[in-house]
């Protein structure tokens, strides 16, 4: 972390030199795709663009002596683009400290939206995560909680670790999870798509839920990432397509949530994402299957002095777990199971 900014002058100059040079070799790499998860580039969750060489540092080699890092802590300077991934003051994924938490008992409940329809969609290995990209029909909505605006579901993003404990982006207390699911909403009422709201102010909203191994196993969860579906999706581009799927069965019965202002956890790192993350972690049986490739996702970045906010009130913790606050609403009603 923070290492992008340690970067001298001179070694900067060196970098943009080598990808300039790049630029003119050969079929040209996507400047979209020049970054990477490790130093190391290895496994199948790797674009096949990078999987170049490998020179004596561990760096990607495009052609002998042309070699650029493309882990997190270079994908500021691998494109001028990413620059916030460097030098922005309000990064993401933070590591959350619940008395630091303010409580906020006007925080209303999280609203879903899907029309009353079932959802379908495409789970897709995008060669860095296993995502679900939602079909354009029905349209799913986000809305309450910190959010001032309705926020249409864009994409469902898988992140895991290469064991148990160990694979989630945030982190609550110093603790990591197995996994995060995180569900990736645009701004529908001030823009047309993901990339225009990524870059203007209160463009994007992500939820995440925290996943652990336990002897239970979340129905949503089940539905998307059982040996039949995983293995259809064994490398990068394959998809397979899904439906009938409810949504609303991904979130516990009760949960309450913390927010806090900060940006894309990928490149560009664009600082306009509101962080829902909802307290009650959900169960899978098993992440096996994926441990076995690679583990993805970005190292912690400083909260510095940004706000946390909850809606649990920390005096009377046993209130989260009653009361329409705690619940999901879905399609107006508070949600029933
Ligand atoms: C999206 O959310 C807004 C505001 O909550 C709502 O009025 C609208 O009907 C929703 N659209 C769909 C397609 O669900
Ligand atoms: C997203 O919206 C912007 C501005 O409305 C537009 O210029 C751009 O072409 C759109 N991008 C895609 C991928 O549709
Ligand atoms: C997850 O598993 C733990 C341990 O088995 C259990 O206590 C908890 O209630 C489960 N959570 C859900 C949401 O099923």
């Amino acid at each position: 972390m923070g290492g992008a900014a340690r970067l001298s002058a001179p070694q900067a100059l060196v970098l943009w030199a080598a990808l300039g040079a790049a630029a003119h070799i050969g079929p040209a790499p996507d400047p979209e795709d020049w970054w990477s998860y490790k130093e190391n580039l290895q496994g199948n969750f790797v674009p096949d663009e990078l999987s170049i060489s490998q020179d004596q540092h561990g760096r990607s080699c495009l052609v002998q002596s042309i070699c650029v890092p493309t882990g997190p802590p270079f994908w500021g300077l691998v494109n001028a683009a990413w620059s916030l991934c460097a030098v922005g003051k309000r990064q993401s994924p933070v590591d959350v400290e619940l008395k630091r938490v303010l409580y906020d008992p006007f925080l209303p409940p999280l609203r879903l939206s899907t029309g009353g329809e079932k959802l379908r969609g495409t789970l897709y290995n995008t060669g860095r995560h296993v995502s679900f990209l939602p079909a354009p029909r029905p349209v799913v909505n986000v809305s309450g909680g910190p959010l001032l605006y309705s926020h249409r579901l864009s994409e469902l993003r898988l992140l895991f670790g290469a064991r148990d404990g160990a694979g989630s982006e945030h982190q609550i207390n110093h603790q990591g999870f197995s996994a995060e699911v995180q569900l990736i909403h645009f701004n529908q009422e001030l823009y047309g798509n993901l990339s225009a709201a990524s870059r203007g102010p209160n463009g994007l909203a992500i939820l995440s839920l925290f996943v652990n191994v336990a002897g239970s196993s979340n129905p949503f969860l089940s539905r998307l990432l059982n040996r039949d579906t995983i293995t259809r999706i064994s490398y990068k581009n394959d998809a397979y397509f899904l439906q009938d799927l409810s949504l609303e069965l991904l979130f516990p019965e009760s949960f309450g949530f913390i927010t806090y202002q900060g940006s894309l956890s990928t490149p560009p790192c664009s600082e306009t994402v509101t962080w829902i993350l909802i307290d009650r972690t959900l169960n899978v049986t098993s992440l096996q299957i994926f441990q076995s490739l690679s583990g993805n996702g970005r190292p912690l970045q400083p909260l510095a002095h940004r706000a946390l906010r909850g809606n649990r009130d920390p005096r009377h913790p046993e209130r989260r777990c009653r009361g329409p606050n705690y619940r999901l609403h879905v399609d107006g009603g508070p949600h029933g199971r």
